[in-house]
């Protein structure tokens, strides 16, 4: 599916569908009230109305706002899917919605179909955006070009994104990450280095080792790199590429199980972001490095009760086998740090349930030492139309991740605040030196949902992207003041 802007008003584009959206003040001085409110349409947040007749859809909303337009357009889409249009053409609102029905278009559209024998065909081939808004005045077409390119990159990537998480723990396995990796590299002028097993070990880089040393799909390390000519900030990337976490010795329960092929999502939101860098041609140095793992039982896996030395020299008690990204975040971070001299790090992790139960399953937790960065990233989520929280540190949770045999332990001696202490112990893998400088990303219920909302269908979400993606276009602009 194909979205385009068409240098006319909306009139006098043909199309086979026209998409409105409609506040109930909206729908009362719609020329075609009379038939809508016939039809039981009443503007009701998330309500659709199709006049097939008439060749019209539209979609209620409470106001209009990005968040609204975002989440109706997606669900036009989808409704404008199922039948036998071709074409559907709109007005792009206001300048400043546009951005948001892009999005909604092309992520609304997503659909995964590499697993169905017989996909069903989608006729669907163009959405067109007119240039005048509501109020029939023309926008500025140069403008809007420019929205619509850069839109459609970050969508294009949150949607690459899904793709890689939703694929199969038997079809992307860590060497399928590197793979993947390598091809993107290819494709997008960047430089890709993979390190497999005898370059971890040289790296001694051996908590990610022992998470992986059961499965029969080795370890990969992957850093892929995109570099400008004259950057105005470098950035650091890390993400989880647990391409399965059964748990390991200490085994998930069956039901908790099923999902754990999203346990990558990090990884896959990393390598998504540095496309879209590329293709944005931003003069921001960006790394992204993926720890891509699979965590097995089996005779060789490494135990509860094991001590491992990460990268950093710092020992781990291993209580809890199941508690596997922060242990491959520890060495992937502490390889990052030592590679990399980084303006800033951020890590990106699907790392605990408990983070569901502290904020719900569509918001990510934001953790880090620096208020003001942390609220930067609120900030760039609330625009990029994602949720983000800010989960607190304290001292005296710091000290419940404290080990009595090894510096520190995988998992916190009381059940609550998880997400919290899963990100102090990140904290232990930190340099002093970029202390005030990262931020850490839970996205262990935004990543992936079995239930459609906003813009996001069955599977992976990209969650991540879209956030990032404004969070250094912010950055980018400041760089040109
Ligand atoms: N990958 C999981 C976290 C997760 C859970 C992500 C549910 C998405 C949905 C992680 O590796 C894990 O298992 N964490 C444990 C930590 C515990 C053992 C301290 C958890 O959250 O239960
Ligand atoms: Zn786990
Ligand atoms: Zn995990």
């Amino acid at each position: 599916m194909y979205v385009k802007l068409d240098n006319q008003p909306l009139t006098l584009i043909n199309a086979d569908l026209t998409i409105e959206f409609l506040t109930p003040t909206l729908l009362k001085v719609h020329e075609l009230n009379g038939l809508l409110t016939q039809a039981g349409f009443k503007a009701e947040e998330e309500q659709l109305c199709a006049l097939h007749e008439r060749r019209l859809l539209v979609c209620g909303v409470s106001e209009l706002t990005d968040e609204n337009l975002r989440s109706a357009m997606s669900s036009a889409i989808k409704t404008a899917m199922n039948y036998s249009y071709r074409s559907v053409k709109l007005s792009p609102y206001a300048q400043h919605h546009f951005k948001a029905l892009i999005e909604g278009a092309i992520l609304g559209s997503y659909q995964f179909n590499s697993y169905k024998s017989a996909p069903k065909e989608i006729t669907l081939k163009e959405v067109i955006f007119s240039i005048d808004d509501i109020d029939g005045v023309s926008l500025n077409v140069d403008d809007l070009t420019s929205i619509l390119e850069k839109s459609r990159i970050v969508a294009h990537a949150t949607n690459f994104v899904r793709d890689l998480v939703n694929h199969t723990p038997y079809d992307m396995t860590p060497q399928g990450m590197a793979v993947t990796a390598e091809s993107l590299a290819n494709s997008h002028d960047l430089k890709c280095t993979i390190l497999d097993v005898n370059g971890l070990e040289e790296e001694k880089m051996n908590a990610m080792i022992s998470v992986g040393r059961a499965s029969i799909n080795p370890p990969r390390l992957i850093h892929l790199a995109y570099k400008p000519k004259n950057p105005k900030k470098v950035i650091t990337l890390v993400g989880k590429g647990l391409t399965y976490d059964s748990g390991g010795l200490s085994l998930k329960a069956a039901a908790s199980m099923v999902t754990m092929k999203m346990d990558k999502a990090g990884g896959c939101a990393v390598m998504g972001i540095i496309k879209a860098v590329s293709e944005l041609k931003l003069d921001i140095e960006v790394h992204a490095f993926v720890g891509a793992v699979e965590n097995m039982i089996g005779g060789n896996a490494y135990k509860p009760d094991d001590v491992l030395v990460a990268k950093n020299g710092k020992t781990i008690e291993v209580r809890n086998t199941d508690a596997e990204g922060r242990l491959v975040l520890a060495d992937v971070l502490g390889y990052a740090q030592e590679k990399i001299k980084a303006d800033y790090i951020f890590d990106y992790a699907t790392l605990t349930g408990a983070c569901m139960v502290a904020l719900g399953p569509y918001t990510t937790g934001v953790m880090g030492h620096n208020e003001e960065l942390k609220q930067s990233w609120l900030t760039a989520s609330e625009k990029a139309g994602e949720y983000c929280g800010i989960l607190p540190f304290n001292r005296h949770l710091k000290k419940l991740i404290k080990s009595d045999l090894a510096d520190v332990c995988n998992v916190s001696s009381k059940p609550y605040g998880g997400a919290i202490t899963a990100a102090l112990f990140l904290d232990n893998f930190i340099d002093d030196n970029m202390k005030e400088k990262w931020v850490h990303f839970d996205i262990a219920g935004s990543a992936y949902t079995e239930s459609a909302w906003d813009v996001n269908g069955y599977g992976g979400t990209g969650a991540g992207v879209r956030m990032t993606l404004e969070w250094l276009l912010k950055l980018q602009k400041q760089g040109n003041n």
